[in-house]
């Protein structure tokens, strides 16, 4: 296998290729990646692992790098994992260009030179793209008076969302794959072009792709120092220094958190896989952030002021998205094996053996958020 993974310096791609390297028949890994200074607050893996002569690290954005290099690099490989991007949801309604750049400019490009470099020989090529979630804004809900689905509805009383016909509370489903899209953040519409333009050309060129709509990763290995994303992450940091847990809203918002090795296989199935499609990576099953801030509250002995429920609210965030993953055991035979307390457990042994020097930056970012209208508090 001859592979370029774009964005492979972070956390989901140098952890698929030390899982990877050895296990499989891997010729040659290319990096590209601009090595964000949000995401790398050291260059650890660099100095550990570049020198094995089978990576080869090129220290460049995607669109920043000479179309004749990049077109030479896709030349050389049989698989693409493209998951470069900005990931910051709350930063990206303040810095618009920044990640339209990153995320959209960078897969045009990257998908400009793909066909220029594989010149009509696709048979044996595969395109791997990493979604989100987010795509699809608030997930599906069932009201139970009405006794219909209700798709990524924005009626809500309060924090909760409500139907819109009858007025009563809805019950959260899992989201099918094919739920109708309603990016609620500049982040997933970035998301959601780069699936509109992978789609695009893969169907025009007859490229085999699959599109990863991953739900929360979290997982040994998650970049300590970006205070922008890794609400788990934020959690650890800030017990390590006994601060209490901030929690948002009222706590009771849940999220489907895929455990890192779960969505390392999931990316081994796609490569794999023979058919094209978008798949829900997720557990399947939602768990609120207060009770996970309780099990690390827990965990470090924060007793009973460990956790506080602040009422704040990002503007954009959703209430309830957890995976449905019919599509995906179909297609890619993948079925995660964590729970997300199981891997929370893991994360937690993991994180408790690092040396962690870095500041917990959370409050920064929330006070950026305020700042510019982006982050309220409703008590
Ligand atoms: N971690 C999650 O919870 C999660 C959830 C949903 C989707 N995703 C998606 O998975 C992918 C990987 O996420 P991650 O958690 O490993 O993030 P990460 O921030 O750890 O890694 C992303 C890497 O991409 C690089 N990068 C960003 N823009 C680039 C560009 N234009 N050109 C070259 N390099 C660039 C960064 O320097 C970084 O090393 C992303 O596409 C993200 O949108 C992640
Ligand atoms: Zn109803």
């Amino acid at each position: 296998m001859r592979i370029l993974l774009t964005g492979g310096a972070g956390f989901i791609g140098r952890t698929w290729i030390r899982e990877n390297i050895d296990k499989r028949d891997v010729d040659k890994i290319y990096i590209i990646d601009s090595l964000l200074p949000q995401v790398h607050t050291t260059q650890d893996f660099f100095m550990n692992n570049c020198e094995d002569s089978r990576i080869e690290f090129v220290h460049s954005s995607i669109q920043g790098l000479d179309k004749n290099r990049l077109i030479d690099i896709l030349r050389d490989c049989d698989s693409v994992v493209h998951l470069a991007s900005d990931t910051g949801v709350g930063q990206s309604m303040y810095e618009l260009v920044r990640y339209t750049e990153n995320n959209v400019v960078a897969t045009a490009a990257l998908l400009e030179a793909i066909p220029v470099a594989w010149d009509g020989n696709f048979l044996n090529k595969r395109l791997i793209l990493s979604s989100s979630r987010a795509v699809y804004g608030e997930g599906a809900y069932f009201c139970d008076s009405c006794k219909g689905t209700v798709d990524n509805t924005d009626s809500k009383d309060k924090w909760d969302p409500i139907c819109s016909t009858c007025g009563n509370w809805l019950r959260p489903i899992p989201t099918p794959v094919d739920t109708r899209t309603n990016a609620s953040s500049i982040y997933a519409s970035t998301k959601l072009s780069q699936e509109h333009m992978v789609q695009q050309i893969s169907k025009a060129l007859g490229i085999r792709y699959s599109i990863l709509r991953f739900f929360n990763v979290f997982g040994p290995g998650q970049a300590l120092g970006n205070p922008y994303t890794g609400i788990m992450t934020t959690f650890l940091l800030r017990a390590m220094q006994m601060k209490p847990l901030y929690v948002f809203e009222d706590g009771c918002q849940t999220r489907d958190f895929v455990f890192i090795d779960d969505v390392i296989a999931a990316i081994t199935s796609a490569l794999d896989c023979n058919v094209s499609g978008i798949y829900n990576i997720g557990t399947g099953i939602g768990i609120s952030i207060q009770d996970m801030a309780r099990l690390v509250s827990a965990e470090f002995d924060m007793g009973p002021d460990g956790v506080q429920i602040t009422g704040r609210h990002r503007v954009g965030d959703i209430r309830h998205c957890t995976a449905d993953i019919t599509a995906t055991t179909r297609d890619l035979n993948w079925y995660p094996q964590y729970t997300a307390t199981a891997g929370m457990t893991k994360y937690i042994k993991w994180f408790k053996q690092q040396t962690v020097n870095v500041a917990d930056d959370s409050e920064k970012a929330w006070q950026e958020l305020v700042q510019r209208g982006l982050g309220k508090t409703m008590l």
